[in-house]
Formats: C-alpha cells, sequence, structure tokens
C-alpha cells in the first residue's frame, strides 16, 4: 500500500516536470549577441536571431532590461504602473571583452556574455554575484509566451508578489498573476485578487529586487520544481524588467516605489477605526451603529455604505426610500465625529432607456432611474464601454443584473467616471471604496470567454489578456483623480481590492473576503507584511473576518494585529452574524476597546510612520526582515511583525492559546506594558491571555503619543507624550510628524517634523516645517532613566513638581509645548 502511495506520488512529479520541460521548450531563447551599440541610457544588443534587447541604467541601482524578440512586433513603451520615466542621466562605465559586455554603475557591474547571452548582475564593491540568468530570455513564437530564468540560490529568500495568500517567504512557492475575485479564500489559494510582479529575493543578507512589468497573466516559481532556477513566464506582452540593486531591503523598496510611485498621503481620518457591514440600511440605522459606539466609548472615525445605499445597484444613485436624505445624514454623522465612505463597483446596470424616457437635468442620482439611467446612457452615448472584438458591448453580470464596464484605459471615460463622483461629494461622502474590480464577473469567472473584448490602450488596441490585471488600478485613478478635482482641498480617500503594480498611487488596499477564522486571522500578518515591501503601504483585512461567524475570541485576538494595521475596519458578509465590537458581550468587547484606545494613543507615531511610508515607500507594517536582514532567524518571521522601527508584536492567532515564543532580534528590548527590559537575540515564552498581546519597543526608539479618544478629530494631540526607549549607548532617536491632517497643503511645506534626540542624559527636541502646531503639553518620559537630581531645560532648572521617577524608574517630565525646540539635560 504504501508503496503504491509513493508510486503514485512519483509519477504525478515526472508528470509534472515533464509538462514543464514541454513548456520551456517550446520557448525560443534569444539567441547570441552579434553587435552592440551605446544608447543615452546604456546599450542596445542586436542577436544572432534578429532579437533586440536594451539595457538600460536609470540609476546607479536601477537596470531596465527590455526585449523585442525576433518576429515580435514592436509595442508602444508605456505601463500603466510606471510613475517616473524621466531618470536623470547616469555616468556608466562600458567595457568589451570577447566573452561579455560590462556595464559599471559603481553599485553594480552587468555582465552580459554574448553567447549564449546570459545577463550577471554583480555587486561592484564585493564582485559577488547577487543575481544571474539561468537561461537566455526566451519566447514562444506562436503563443507570445515569454520567459525568463534566474539561478536559484542554496539560501535565497523571496518576498513581495504583492498580494498572495502566502507565507512571507515565497521560496519553494509557484504564483500566478490574473486578478482573480475569490470570495472565503486559505492560504494557499492563487491567484486572488491583486497582480504585483514584483518581489525581492534576500540571500546572505544582500537583497536585490526584480519588476517584471507585464500585465498578462504570469506565473512566477521560487525553486518550485526545480533546485536550479527561479522561473518566471508571461502569457504575452513584453520581457520587460527592472533590477534593483540593494544590498539593502529598504534601498529596493524605495526605488521600487520611486519608480511605480508612492502612497499618497492619506487623511488623519483614514487611520481611524471603520466599521462597515453588507449592507447597513435604512439611514437611521447608521445612526443607530454611530450612537451605540458614541455610547460604550469605542471609537470611530467612519462608516460604510455597501451596495444597497444604491437604486437597484445602480451606481452613482441613491435609494431615496432608504436613504431618502443623503446630504442629512452625513451631517448628522459628521457632527459625531463619523465620515460615510460608499462603496462603487464597476459594473453599469444595462438598461436601455424605455420608449420617451429622458434623464433628469439635476439631481440625477436622487432622481428615479427606473425608466432611463444617467450613467449608462452617457457612457453609451459617449462610447466608454468594453466592446468585444466583434463591435458588440462586452455584457457581464454583477450586483445590478446586466452589466457593461467602462474603458478606464481612455482618459476621456476616467475623467467622466471621475466626474460621476460629484453624485457622492456633493451628499457629503468622504471617500469611495472600489470593489469588484477584478473584474469580477458572475457569468465567468475566469475571463476566458472575455478574451476577445478590446481596450483602447493608448490607441493601440489591446486584447483583455493584457488588459485584465491593470483594469482596477485604471479604475482606481479615475476615481482618485476624479476626488482630487471635485474637492482639491481634500485628500482623496480611496479603497480597491484589485490591482497591479502602482495601484498605491491611488488607493488603500483591503484584502477582499477573507475568513472570520483562526488561520485566516494569522495570514494577516504575512499578507500585509508582503503587501508593504510591495509598495502598498496602507493596507488592512476586514476584522474580525468577512465570511463565517467567528465568536468573541476571534474578535479579540483580531484586532490585537488590526490595531496595526494601517488600515483598520469591521466589516461582515450579508448573511452573516453581526461582528461590531459589544456583539459577543462585554468581556470582549472590553479588549476590542482596550486595543482600539491604544491606537488611538498611538495615533501621533502612527501617522508619523505612515507619512515615512509616503515619502519613502517604506511600510508602516514590517515584517521583522524588513528591519533585520542581516539576521537569518527573521527571513521567514511571520507570526510577529513590526510597526515603523520601534514596534514588534507577536500576536496570538490561534485559538485557545495562553502561551507563545516571541522571538527578540539584537539589541535592548521594552516590554511595552510594563518597562521591563529584555536582552535581544533571543526567544522568550510569554504567557498570553486573551486581553494580552505581547508588545516590545526597540531600544533606541522615541516613540510620540497621545491621549485616547473618540475620534481623530475630537481634540488636540495634547498632552504630547514622547516616550524614550534608550538603547545599550543609552541613546534614542524619533520623530513626529504632524499637519492639518485633511488637505494637501503639506505638500507646500505646511507640517512640522519634530526630531527628539537622546544620548548622555541630554535631549534635543528640533523643528522644521511651517504648519502650526496648537499650544499644548509635552510629557517626556525616559525610560530605565538612571536616579536624577536636577532637570535643565533650555539652561534653567525645572521645578521639581514638573518631574517625576516611578519604581520601574521612569522618569516623568512635564512642559509646556511652545513651539519652539527644546534642550533638556539631567542631572
Ligand atoms: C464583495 C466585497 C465585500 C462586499 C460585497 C458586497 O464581496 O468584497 O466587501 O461587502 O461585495 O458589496
Amino acid at each position: 500500500m504504501r508503496l503504491l502511495v509513493c508510486a503514485l506520488a512519483s509519477s504525478l512529479f515526472v508528470g509534472h516536470a515533464a509538462i514543464l520541460a514541454a513548456e520551456q521548450r517550446s520557448l525560443q531563447p534569444v539567441g547570441a549577441v552579434t553587435s552592440l551599440s551605446r544608447t543615452a541610457e546604456g546599450v542596445q544588443l542586436a542577436c544572432a536571431d534578429g532579437s533586440a534587447v536594451a539595457i538600460s541604467i536609470l540609476a546607479p541601482d536601477l537596470v531596465r532590461v527590455r526585449a523585442q524578440f525576433a518576429g515580435q512586433p514592436a509595442a508602444k513603451d508605456h505601463s500603466w504602473a510606471i510613475a517616473k520615466t524621466d531618470w536623470t542621466k547616469t555616468k556608466f562605465q562600458l567595457s568589451e571583452t570577447a566573452d561579455a559586455i560590462t556595464l559599471g554603475t559603481g553599485e553594480v557591474n552587468v555582465v552580459i556574455r554574448r553567447n549564449p547571452l546570459l545577463i550577471e548582475f554583480r555587486d561592484a564593491a564585493t564582485g559577488r554575484v547577487v543575481n544571474a540568468d539561468h537561461r537566455p530570455i526566451a519566447r514562444d513564437p506562436k503563443s507570445g509566451t515569454i520567459g525568463a530564468s534566474k539561478k536559484l540560490g542554496f539560501d535565497e529568500h523571496f518576498y513581495g508578489l504583492g498580494e498572495k495568500a502566502a507565507r512571507l517567504d515565497k521560496r519553494r512557492g509557484k504564483f500566478v498573476m490574473w486578478n482573480s475575485d475569490t470570495p472565503g479564500y486559505e492560504e494557499g489559494k492563487d491567484p486572488i485578487y491583486q497582480s504585483v510582479p514584483f518581489y525581492l529575493g534576500l540571500e546572505d543578507g544582500v537583497a536585490y529586487g526584480l519588476f517584471f512589468d507585464n500585465s498578462y497573466r504570469s506565473t512566477f516559481e521560487f525553486g518550485h520544481l526545480t533546485q536550479e532556477s527561479a522561473d518566471y513566464s508571461a502569457e504575452g506582452g513584453e520581457l520587460n524588467y527592472y533590477y534593483f540593486h540593494g544590498p539593502s531591503l529598504k534601498k529596493i523598496v524605495g526605488r521600487y516605489t520611486e519608480l511605480t510611485g508612492r502612497m499618497a498621503m492619506p487623511p488623519l481620518w483614514a487611520l481611524g477605526h471603520q466599521q462597515s457591514r453588507y449592507s447597513y440600511y435604512p439611514d437611521t440605522m447608521l445612526d443607530r451603529v454611530v450612537e451605540e459606539y458614541r455610547k460604550r466609548d469605542l471609537p470611530l472615525d467612519v462608516i460604510y455604505l455597501d451596495i444597497h445605499y444604491m437604486d437597484a445597484y445602480r451606481v452613482f444613485t441613491w435609494d431615496r426610500t432608504r436613504f431618502p436624505d443623503p446630504a442629512a445624514l452625513t451631517k448628522r454623522l459628521g457632527e459625531k465625529g463619523v465620515r460615510v465612505v460608499t462603496i462603487i463597483d464597476p459594473g453599469v446596470k444595462h438598461q436601455p432607456p424605455a420608449a420617451g424616457a429622458k434623464d433628469p437635468t439635476q439631481d440625477r442620482d436622487l432622481a428615479s432611474s427606473a425608466d432611463s439611467y444617467y450613467v449608462f446612457n452617457e457612457g453609451i452615448a459617449k462610447d466608454f464601454f468594453l466592446h468585444r472584438q466583434d463591435g458588440s458591448l462586452w455584457i457581464g453580470e454583477v450586483w445590478p443584473g446586466k452589466s457593461v464596464f467602462v474603458d478606464y484605459t481612455k482618459e476621456e471615460a476616467r475623467r467622466w467616471w471621475g466626474d460621476l463622483h460629484r453624485a457622492l461629494t456633493d451628499r457629503g461622502i468622504a471617500g469611495v471604496w472600489t470593489d469588484m474590480n477584478e473584474p469580477a464577473d458572475f457569468l465567468d469567472q475566469t475571463g476566458k470567454t472575455q478574451m476577445d473584448v478590446v481596450f483602447d490602450d493608448l490607441g493601440q488596441l489591446s486584447p483583455y489578456a493584457k488588459n485584465r490585471n491593470t483594469f482596477a488600478l485604471n479604475m482606481a485613478r479615475a476615481t482618485y483623480e476624479g476626488l482630487q478635482r471635485l474637492q482639491p482641498d481634500r485628500r482623496p480617500f480611496v479603497i480597491t481590492r484589485a490591482g497591479y503594480a502602482g495601484i498605491q498611487r491611488y488607493a488603500v488596499k483591503w484584502t477582499g473576503d477573507n475568513n472570520a477564522t483562526f488561520p485566516s486571522v494569522a495570514l494577516n500578518i504575512p499578507m500585509f507584511a508582503s503587501l508593504g515591501i510591495s509598495g502598498q503601504a496602507f493596507v488592512g483585512a476586514d476584522v474580525p473576518g468577512f465570511i463565517g461567524r467567528g465568536d468573541g475570541e476571534l474578535l479579540a485576538r483580531a484586532y490585537q494585529v488590526a490595531a496595526f494595521a494601517p488600515f483598520l475596519r469591521n466589516h461582515t458578509a450579508i448573511d452573516q452574524y453581526d461582528k461590531e465590537p459589544w456583539r459577543f458581550g462585554a468581556h470582549y468587547e472590553g479588549i476590542v476597546r482596550k486595543f482600539l484606545k491604544l491606537r488611538y494613543a498611538l495615533m501621533p507615531f502612527l501617522y508619523t510612520t505612515i507619512e515615512e511610508a509616503h515619502r519613502t515607500g517604506v511600510p508602516l507594517f514590517r515584517p521583522l526582515v524588513l528591519n533585520f536582514q542581516h539576521d537569518p532567524n527573521t527571513a521567514n518571521l511571520d507570526d510577529e511583525f513590526m510597526v515603523g522601527d520601534a514596534l514588534l508584536a507577536a500576536p496570538v492567532t490561534r485559538a485557545a492559546q495562553r502561551e507563545r515564543e516571541v522571538y527578540l532580534p539584537d539589541g535592548v528590548w521594552f516590554d511595552y506594558w510594563t518597562g521591563a527590559q529584555h536582552r535581544g537575540g533571543q526567544t522568550l515564552r510569554v504567557e498570553v491571555p486573551l486581553d494580552h498581546l505581547p508588545l516590545y519597543v526597540r531600544g533606541g526608539s522615541v516613540v510620540p503619543s497621545t491621549v485616547p479618544m473618540n475620534h481623530t478629530g475630537e481634540k488636540p494631540w495634547s498632552p504630547l507624550r514622547f516616550d524614550i526607549y534608550p538603547d545599550a549607548n543609552g541613546a534614542a532617536t524619533g520623530s513626529l510628524y504632524e499637519d492639518d491632517g485633511l488637505s494637501p497643503a503639506h505638500e507646500r511645506g505646511a507640517f512640522r517634523r519634530t526630531t527628539v534626540k537622546f544620548s548622555a542624559s541630554q535631549l534635543t527636541l528640533s523643528r522644521e516645517g511651517g504648519h502650526a502646531t496648537p499650544s499644548r503639553n509635552f510629557e517626556i518620559v525616559l525610560h530605565g532613566a538612571r536616579e536624577v537630581n536636577a532637570v535643565i531645560v533650555n539652561g534653567q532648572p525645572l521645578a521639581p513638581a514638573q518631574w517625576t521617577r516611578d519604581a520601574q524608574g521612569a522618569l516623568t517630565v512635564r512642559l509646556a509645548d511652545n513651539g519652539q525646540p527644546l534642550a533638556l539635560e539631567l542631572r
């Protein structure tokens, strides 16, 4: 019996390998290099088979490889993902031998072997080969499939690929890029909603990045069925990739987000707690939920309107029976500090007007659309909907029944769609949740029957196969730019389910229809961490989970992770038990309250850290490996995470677990709750009762915080507290970022950055930027302080009443913030 199983299994594997080999055989490798010409940015290689390969040096650590294979039609050099094309000219050295051509930038040497054509990226300083072709790039002239194959390192780890229902380290995995509506997905389900063909490799502490910018269905295999290679293929389009030279992971994420754009600065309220359900109605239900929140002393900033607010699911309309006066509703809730976000789906109800029916000219969103639906009529008149090759409309089926979809590759269509959001902004809606944008079609979720749909794509009339994965990106862009035009004094807030590389420029990402189960909560950590290092810093999941009932224990544990996800939203499916924080009783509600209050208290730290993500691309929610890439223990660690550089959280993601292990990398660590110090480089065993989240602060950090509040706009951050956690040398640094939290004025210098530095018992607080902060009080708390006899502020001794030292050795100094820099000395 056992033998039989083995034989069966091995024949299965042999079968698979044979398929792979067959696939590879049909790809024709690019020919040997026959000649080379220098271009403005690098070199153009002519190959024996008539192919041409361009190598461009965009920056000292950024190299682009773009091939046009023999017989492959030339395509426009354009990608919806790319935000930056105007790179300043980088100097490089070109040298040639009989065997190879080398381009050196000072950081990286690109070595191109002529025959066969194999590309190698070497570190200029150490000479080490960081990434190298295993086989020449190749294409199948019949199917148009392209492929690349890189050597697999013995201890190479793989990160990124955007949203995957998978663990952090993708080594040995196989992943497909094909945006798919996958409700109830579990670990291993692939593909799911989003496609980001960007990954980072790390071996022996040295990292590189590769972005295969091709939106066709593609496959990545990181040594999945072989010991030798990490392979990539796409079912069409160009072999066009960017190599990012490290060695630092953070530097790569920074460069990748410079190329594809960084997340827009969100409004402050976007970091607040958000409540949703499929669906709250009528309007009084929202009043009721918000009232409950306030009564129960639970913070809330946003409430959602899911699809039932619309008139029979027609986008940009209101159901007047359920929502007789939407503007009055948003005003009422606004007075309680709660904003309203509505869903918008891409499917536009296919509804030719009844005979003689006309659209009203005013308040079209509020009028009945039963006989004539203005969005459909306008889209038809302007020819903005997608057609099949034979000229017929592509009619799919989504919530409204028969539906048509906009061609967002047309600039005028994007503008029109963006402007339609007036129906929402005029009623006081604060943000837009773009959903079902894979795009989902109940008739065919795979896209197979949609392959003949044609997109304008800048006049190229390109196929569905190229445009499915970028559909959500262009829809989100239309939405974001529309909100910008409609409310130029507000930062747009857009949420998306699907996406492609670059989506972070326009939208916050939530991980779709997850499950209300512990495995799904556990998956939050690698998913948020992977999204973050793939350029998407503003991420979150439905809490405690969309599908399934869950229970109080799950709710409590889910909030212990979610409290640190940038996007924090409680949501549940139409037929599922309610999941607002109080639904499972006071015990669990109390735990949720504790973590919501913690989040609001840490708002200055979270806002500062999200601004860093906006400015540098380095995410808020981080895998440990991003902060400690030289520590091999972090390479596949994904049941802990860090928030910025300072906080380390080790949540419980299993039922009935009351003890867990926590790995602390090298350094000094402080227990956030008790102030107790731990040496790093060890694994602690800690007790984890249901109300406890193991949370540690890295020595060397300064963490700004304030008092908890009901909503982010309730009151100014006063007192503003800086917790100083010294490292082994007694030093710490950190900063606080502030602006008006709402408008784009920060882009013109209306922000204030306060930098706090502590060392050798001296603290300096310096200020930068033109945003005026309110007069308020500071609380400066030095953890692990020695005995202190006097506190000197700007040269003057502080009255003893203004400072205290507690039993744990934390010294608290209270003083007024008059907006000026400060020098403080402990004697
Ligand atoms: C999709 C979304 C979900 C939403 C539902 C109804 O399943 O992912 O969040 O509630 O559609 O709009």
